[in-house]
């Protein structure tokens, strides 16, 4: 048994170090409470941005730290687990390429596309979408930039979520479809998807809301916008991270809400009449990866000299991927 007491030790270390902790809503209740800065993607992307430290470790998965590197690459990024979120490999370069290449084949030049990527992709990604003169959004702000985007007069291609895409298709009366997929035309449709999901938010299901409709009849459903369209399309609410926190904070405090999302967020929602949207506990591995233990270790390897984990993004990559988040931060 260890004899170090994580939680103090954390505490003294921030206290003597020039570092902000950083946590993603997702991560383990004892390593979030440790955190200096929480949020959306969106908004931990811009506090991080604004924040004057020289460290930065952040508590999330490893685009989120990329992203701190790529728009602020004078901080210094440390992860406590370079933990990569599931979506985020669905798509890599090739993938994108050929995806760019089979819609060609079906119709539609490159050139007449306006790549857009969900933030939940890697560096190399944003890069290609930077370079195409696309941009990244996130779950908070995706209809405000999927409608400058179409101001281009072209046809969106969003990767990589397909349940995102086709959402915010659905939201504002767009034509979607998903590259590869038999009964996609690209010619047809307004918003072209890449095949890509959330593991976690796929847990969620038609069923599920029925089954709490039934139980409650007054009951609200929410869901974050990774869901699949069928359970967004039936739920009162969808947003990100901390939208569906402020709208669960909204409601009265004897109505029940129904939340489909991760499971460390909603159990740290008010808890009484806040259900958990599955019978399964819908646990993202990824962020539940890191510990507190870990988190420890990282700030000590800065008072030691030795930083671990450092996340470092090649200087072309970081050009174009900065130039897609830049076109995004822009909008406000
Ligand atoms: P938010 O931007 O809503 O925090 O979402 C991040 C995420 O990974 C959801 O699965
Ligand atoms: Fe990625 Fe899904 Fe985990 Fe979010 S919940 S970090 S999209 S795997």
């Amino acid at each position: 048994m260890s004899s170090i007491d994580y939680k103090s030790e954390i505490k003294r270390l921030k206290e003597s170090l020039d570092v902000t902790v950083v946590a993603h809503f997702y991560q383990r209740d004892e390593v979030f409470e440790m955190a200096d800065i929480t949020g959306d993607s969106l908004e931990l992307a811009r506090k991080c941005k604004a924040d004057p430290k020289e460290w930065v470790i952040f508590c999330g998965v490893g685009f989120m730290g990329q992203s701190v590197k790529i728009i602020a690459p004078q901080k210094r990024v440390l992860m406590p687990k370079v933990a990569c979120c599931a979506m985020a490999r669905m798509i890599d370069s090739s993938y994108y390429d050929d995806t760019i290449k089979w819609i060609k084949e079906h119709g539609v030049e490159p050139d007449e596309l306006m790549p857009i990527t969900y933030i939940n992709s890697d560096a190399t990604v944003k890069a290609k979408v930077g370079e195409m003169g696309g941009m990244v959004c996130t779950s908070s702000n995706a209809v405000k930039i999927i409608k400058q985007a179409l101001q281009s007069g072209k046809k969106i291609f969003f990767v990589p979520d397909r349940c995102l895409g086709q959402n915010i298709a659905n939201m504002m009366g767009l034509k979607s479809c998903i590259a590869g997929k038999k009964d996609c035309d690209p010619k047809e449709a307004d918003i072209i998807c890449f095949d890509g999901f959330c593991s976690v938010h796929q847990l969620f299901t038609v069923d599920d809301v029925e089954f709490y409709r039934q139980k409650y009849p007054d009951i609200k459903i929410a869901v974050h916008p990774e869901c699949d369209p069928r359970v967004v399309e039936v739920a009162d609410f969808s947003g990100s991270t901390s939208q569906l926190i402020k709208y669960v904070a909204s409601l009265d405090k004897d109505q029940k809400v129904a939340v489909g999302t991760e499971y460390n967020l909603v159990q740290r929602m008010r808890e009484e009449n806040t259900f958990v949207l599955s019978s399964t506990k819908p646990e993202c591995p990824t962020m539940n990866e890191t510990t507190l233990q870990d988190l420890y270790y990282t700030l000590k390897s800065i008072e030691d000299n030795k930083p671990i984990n450092e996340i470092f993004v090649d200087e072309n990559v970081t050009h174009y991927a900065n130039l897609a988040l830049e076109r995004m931060l822009a909008i406000k």
